[in-house]
């Protein structure tokens, strides 16, 4: 009896997946290689060492605009500029900086950003949580190699900020004050001795030019870990704030809606953007505790609301509308997304949506489609 032997399918963890392969979510600085490529050729400014681009090409990658040669930068983020410059600036010197802001207002996109234009790579990456260990922030060990060797070089896994410090580049730490408060410590003699010491093996990492360190904290976090004033002080705090007006937050959510569809390869939306005004303007009315014409005070519901979930709701409309529905944008297809993320806690909230949808969404002559739509979901 023969049995044939399948060749084995290639294993994509171990291999490491091809360049350009299919990715779901390539990092900052592989989806805009192009743009940062075509900043770096026609940048002649100064750049502060190690860095891929001056500063003001930072801003520019940031902020979006066109080049001299016509070369077109898309805004990654849309906000004040002098936000974005305050940040740049900060990273040339020898401080932290330290991005804040209620959920949503794009603070881990634009340290992302940041560090894919500073040091063409964002992946030196720790993620803060209650769980985060101090191995994650300082280093940890090869435990196989450190018992048949002992402690070496060799057995020393370095973390994201040790390989930062020593490359030269930009480490992120992503929800700071999640993590523990002995844990946060571990980052002030790095911030500022700009040394991370290694005991066991009587040496140290000294931070090389170019390093530097992009953290980000949610408002309403504050108070879980507040952060040491020891620590604060070794940061420059920006603070991100929510869009200004409903036609820029309309602006955004249609711009990354439009790249996540593409991304998924969803269908074009033809025109989406009537329905991205309504939940912006939902959303905007609700958080506000106010309607848009200043008139009718409101109760707000306990979720935040933010920006990114506006994303999501019209995101998710868009996957509705294209494959159980016609491809157009309807009100029906974002009355079920919007229905959740207004009603996150089921007995109150309810109670403040049925009220907008009865006091206001039913008394506007131009939304009976949506108002039918949001009734038919909420029962
Ligand atoms: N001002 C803005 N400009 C561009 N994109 C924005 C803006 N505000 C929000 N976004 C979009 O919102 C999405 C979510 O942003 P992000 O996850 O960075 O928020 P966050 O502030 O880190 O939130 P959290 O506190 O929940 O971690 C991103 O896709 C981002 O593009
Ligand atoms: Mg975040």
């Amino acid at each position: 009896m023969s049995v044939s032997v399948q060749p084995m399918p290639a294993d994509p963890i171990h291999e490491g997946a091809a360049p350009g392969a299919e990715v779901l979510r390539p990092h900052a600085e592989d989806a805009f290689a192009g743009e940062l490529a075509a900043l770096a050729a026609r940048d002649e400014r100064p750049r502060p060492p190690r860095w891929k681009l001056s500063p003001w090409a930072v801003a520019t990658y940031l902020l979006g605009g066109t080049l001299a040669d016509g070369t077109v930068i898309s805004p990654k983020y849309v906000g004040p500029r002098r936000i974005v410059e305050v940040a740049v600036a900060t990273l040339a010197t020898d401080r932290a900086l330290l991005l804040l802001g209620v959920p949503g207002t794009a603070k881990t996109w634009v340290s992302e950003h940041l560090a894919a234009a500073v040091s063409g790579d964002s992946t030196l990456l720790v993620q803060g949580t209650a769980g985060t260990p101090e191995e994650a922030i300082r280093y940890g060990w090869d435990y196989a190699r450190l018992l048949a060797h002992g402690p070496s070089r060799d057995a020393l896994v370095p973390s994201p900020v040790m390989r930062a410090m020593a490359e030269g580049r930009t480490a992120r730490v992503e929800e700071l004050t999640r993590i523990p408060a002995d844990v946060q410590d571990a980052l002030i003699t790095v911030l500022s001795e700009k040394t991370l010491p290694i005991p066991e093996l009587g040496e140290e990492v000294q931070a090389v030019r170019g390093f530097t360190l992009i953290a980000t904290a949610n408002d309403r976090d504050r108070g879980v870990n507040d952060l040491s004033s020891a620590l604060r002080r070794r940061f420059n705090t920006v603070v991100l704030p929510l869009p200004e007006s409903a036609e820029a937050e309309v602006a955004i959510v249609a711009r990354r809606v439009d790249q996540i569809g593409r991304a998924l390869d969803l269908p074009a939306g033809t025109d989406g953007l009537a329905e991205i005004r309504r939940v912006v303007t939902v959303f905007r009315e609700l958080r506000d505790g106010v309607t848009s014409d200043g008139r009718t005070r409101l109760k707000s519901p306990s979720g935040t609301l933010s920006t990114a979930e506006a994303i999501s709701v019209v995101t998710g409309g868009l996957a509705l509308a294209a494959h159980f529905g016609d491809g157009v944008l309807r009100a029906g297809d974002i009355a079920a997304g919007l229905l959740g993320a207004v009603v996150r806690d089921p007995a109150a909230d309810r109670v403040v949506w049925q009220e907008y949808l009865e006091t206001v969404v039913r008394e506007r002559d131009d939304w009976h489609d949506f108002y039918r739509a949001c009734r038919e979901v909420t029962g």
